[in-house]
């Protein structure tokens, strides 16, 4: 399995911190942002990953990053979005990159306490779909939202005002290869992105979505800044990218 790793967007809820630079390149602790997704892919033993990216310092990553070696990648690939037309929109750039098989896929901005390691195991296993992960949160209202029947996702709501759980879903995704064909069929939503939570409810649809719970601290490092705060003391205490499993 590959794995892509998205780094584009604006940035501009922690403005003015990426007045001048890219939301991943900014310190959570001792590192920048974008190193703790990469070394998750690594711990993962996903060691093909392209880097989305988007915006003023495109080159940075390549100077910050080389060829990921020193991460203990085989490949590191990197591909620019023009805009940031959405989370779905950048993925869809992976296309030719995923070669027709699965991917793993993390947003930049997310931080997880443990390895995912076993999830990948279990999605491999699953050997066609999607698995989302999921964490319980004090503000569901902020992210994509599963609405729960026992243990089954039936629907995910992107930042509802009046959500059903208090199950976040969580910026990383496994997707089987239809995944790009189901981004082909999508439309900008309100606010003009093409949206993760449309290509997941595709899936569920399907009848081919799994969920796993995440065990240990998730972070949205970029969701505001006092998340952005809250994920660099978590980090200071607790570590990242531990090797323990998920549920
Ligand atoms: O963090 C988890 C949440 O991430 C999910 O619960 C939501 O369902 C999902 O939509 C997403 O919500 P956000 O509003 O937090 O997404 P954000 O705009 O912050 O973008 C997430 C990452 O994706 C960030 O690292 C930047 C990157 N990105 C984003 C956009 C819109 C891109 O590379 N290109 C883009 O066009």
């Amino acid at each position: 399995m590959k794995g892509v790793i998205l780094a584009g967007g604006t940035g501009s809820r922690l403005f003015p911190l990426t007045k001048v630079t890219n939301k991943h390149l900014l310190p959570v602790y001792d590192k920048p942002m974008i190193y703790y997704p990469l070394e998750c892919m690594a711990k993962a033993g996903i060691d093909e990953v392209l880097l989305v990216t988007g915006g003023n310092n495109a080159g940075d990553f390549i100077r910050l990053l080389g060829n990921g070696r020193e991460f203990g990648l085989k490949e590191l690939h990197y591909t620019y979005q023009d805009g940031a037309g959405g989370i779905a929109q950048a993925l869809g750039l992976a296309e030719h990159f995923a070669d027709g098989g699965s991917i793993c896929l993390i947003l930049g901005d997310n931080i997880l306490e443990y390895a995912i390691k076993d999830c990948c195991n279990r999605f491999r296993h699953q050997g066609q779909g999607a698995k989302i992960l999921l964490s319980q949160v004090e503000n569901p209202k902020a992210y994509g939202v599963a609405e729960m029947e026992g243990d089954r996702v039936v629907k995910i709501v992107e930042k509802p005002k009046e959500p059903k759980s208090n199950w976040a879903v969580i910026g990383v995704y496994f997707y089987d290869k239809n995944v790009f064909e189901i981004v082909r069929t999508l439309k900008p939503s309100a606010r003009n992105e093409l949206e993760i939570t449309d290509v997941n409810n595709a899936y569920i649809q399907r009848g081919e979505m799994t969920a796993d719970q995440v065990n240990g601290f998730w972070a949205d490092a970029g969701e505001n800044i006092d998340f952005y705060l809250k994920a660099c003391n978590t980090v200071a205490q607790n570590g990242a990218n531990k090797e323990a499993s998920s549920k």
